[in-house]
C-alpha cells in the first residue's frame, strides 16, 4: 500500500511526492530560472508562484521539493487538485461554505498540483473563482500551484476573470524542458 502523510482537512502527500527532492531534480538551462524562482519562494515567503509548462517537465517534482523543504519547518496544506475540490464538495455538502476563506485564512504554505486539467463544471467555476478571488482581496500569499496552462491558454479555455486574478497575485513562472517520463 501507498504510504501518505496527512495534513488534514483532507490534505495529503503520497510517497512518490515526498522522495521529490532538491537533491534529485537535475538542474538544466531550460528548468533553471524556473528553480531559482522556486529559491525565491523558500526565502522570501511573500510571493506565490503559478509554475506552468509542458507534461513530464518537472512541475510536480519541483512543487513536492518546495512542499518537503517548507514542511521541515512549519506546517503546510498540498493538494492536488482534484482532491482539492472533491474535499471542497465535501464540506459544502456539509454545509461549510466558508472552507475556502478558513483554509487561506490559516496562513500555512499552500500548495496545488494541477490546476486547469478538471472539468469545469459550474460548481468548480465558482469555487475555482472564489480561491482566485480570496486570495486578492485577502492579499494570501505562500501559495505555489502547478498547471498545463499557459496564461493565454487559461484565459482562452477556463476563464479571463480567473487568468486575470492569477496574472495580478503571482508571479507566473515558466518551466522547459522535454517529457522526462517519455525520456525514461
Ligand atoms: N529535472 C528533473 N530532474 C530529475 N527528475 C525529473 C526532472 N524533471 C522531471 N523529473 C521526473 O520526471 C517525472 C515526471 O515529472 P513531473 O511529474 O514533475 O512532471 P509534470 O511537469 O508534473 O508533468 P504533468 O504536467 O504531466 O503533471 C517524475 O518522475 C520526475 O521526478
Ligand atoms: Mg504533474
Amino acid at each position: 500500500m501507498t504510504n501518505i502523510i496527512n495534513f488534514g482537512n483532507g490534505s495529503f502527500m503520497y510517497d512518490k511526492h515526498i522522495s521529490k527532492t532538491f537533491d534529485n531534480f537535475t538542474v538544466n538551462n531550460k528548468n533553471k530560472e524556473a528553480v531559482e524562482k522556486c529559491g525565491d519562494f523558500l526565502n522570501k515567503k511573500d510571493t506565490n508562484i503559478y509554475l506552468w509548462g509542458k507534461a513530464g517537465c518537472g512541475k510536480t517534482h519541483l512543487l513536492c521539493a518546495v512542499a518537503n523543504e517548507v514542511r521541515k519547518e512549519e506546517r503546510i496544506l498540498f493538494y492536488r487538485m482534484i482532491d482539492f475540490l472533491n474535499m471542497i464538495r465535501e464540506r459544502v455538502m456539509a454545509d461549510d461554505h466558508e472552507i475556502i476563506r478558513d483554509l487561506l485564512d490559516s496562513e500555512k504554505p499552500f500548495f496545488i498540483d494541477d490546476f486547469g486539467t478538471e472539468k469545469l463544471t459550474e460548481f468548480v467555476f465558482e469555487k475555482v473563482y472564489d480561491f482566485f478571488d480570496l486570495v486578492e482581496v485577502m492579499e494570501r500569499k505562500k501559495i505555489m500551484i502547478t498547471s498545463n496552462y499557459s496564461i493565454s491558454e487559461m484565459m482562452d479555455r477556463v476563464s479571463d476573470r480567473i487568468a486575470s486574478r492569477i496574472v495580478g497575485n503571482f508571479e507566473v513562472v515558466k518551466i522547459g524542458g522535454e517529457d522526462r517520463r517519455v525520456e525514461q
